[in-house]
């Protein structure tokens, strides 16, 4: 019998705070769904030199991912700013270890999304959502966008886009989210929790 609630992992990279703002937000709507609960990791910064030895402890934030979060997980929220159009090379350096878990399929069926923070409006929110979704889909997750039944995708003059939800931080990332951004997130964290719950059990019937 499980003795611990399921959870989606909300696992991010965040220099500045704007990332790790949505994160939380993500979190707040995958916990407004009876039943689950979500995990907030972080991952360390990579140096360009050499493999930087970080503290084990992050001085703030979430704690950093170890496999086994992933390995457990019932859904997977990645989030990353953008960085010349793409995903943090942290974040990537976290997925490049992921293989054991791709070899032995342990994420296939399990539902995934991204998000992504950036300083200009067009300055690629959709090429960096698009860039976590490969690897997600090499895993065999199932990737849930956002759909335009979220009316505030038609809306919005800040972030949110059916790739994934997105904000507008400016060009010295202090931005707050924009409100139809903080819900376009929340409902995204919300979306994934129930998708993570529906495919649970078509998993375990599966294996
Ligand atoms: C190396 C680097 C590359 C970046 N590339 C882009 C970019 O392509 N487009 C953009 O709008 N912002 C870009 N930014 C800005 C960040 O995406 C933006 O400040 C983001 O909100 C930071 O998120 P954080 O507060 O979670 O660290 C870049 C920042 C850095 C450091």
């Amino acid at each position: 019998m499980r003795d611990s609630l399921p959870y989606v992992l909300v696992l991010y990279y965040s220099r500045h705070g704007a990332t790790r703002s949505m994160a939380e937000q993500l979190a707040a709507g995958v916990e407004s769904c009876a039943g689950i609960e979500a995990r907030l990791r972080t991952v360390p910064p990579v140096s360009p030199t050499c493999e930087a030895v970080d503290p084990e402890i992050p001085a703030e934030g979430a704690i950093y991912a170890e496999l086994d979060d992933l390995r457990h997980c019932a859904g997977l929220a990645l989030g990353s700013p953008t960085r010349f159009g793409n995903m943090a090379a942290p974040l990537k350096h976290f997925i490049d270890s992921t293989s054991a878990l791709w070899l032995n399929g342990t994420l296939v069926d399990k539902p995934a999304s991204a998000f992504t923070s950036t300083s200009s409006l067009h300055g690629g929110q959709e090429t960096t959502l698009i860039s976590m979704l490969l690897p997600l889909l090499h895993h065999g997750m199932v990737y849930a966008g956002l759909p335009y039944s979220e009316i505030e995708l038609m809306t919005t003059t800040a972030g949110g886009t059916p790739y994934g939800a997105s904000h507008l931080a400016g060009q010295r990332s202090d931005q707050p989210l924009a409100d139809a951004e903080r819900r376009l997130v929340r409902a995204q964290g919300k979306r994934l929790a129930r998708l993570a719950l529906a495919l649970a059990p078509l998993r375990e019937a599966a294996s």
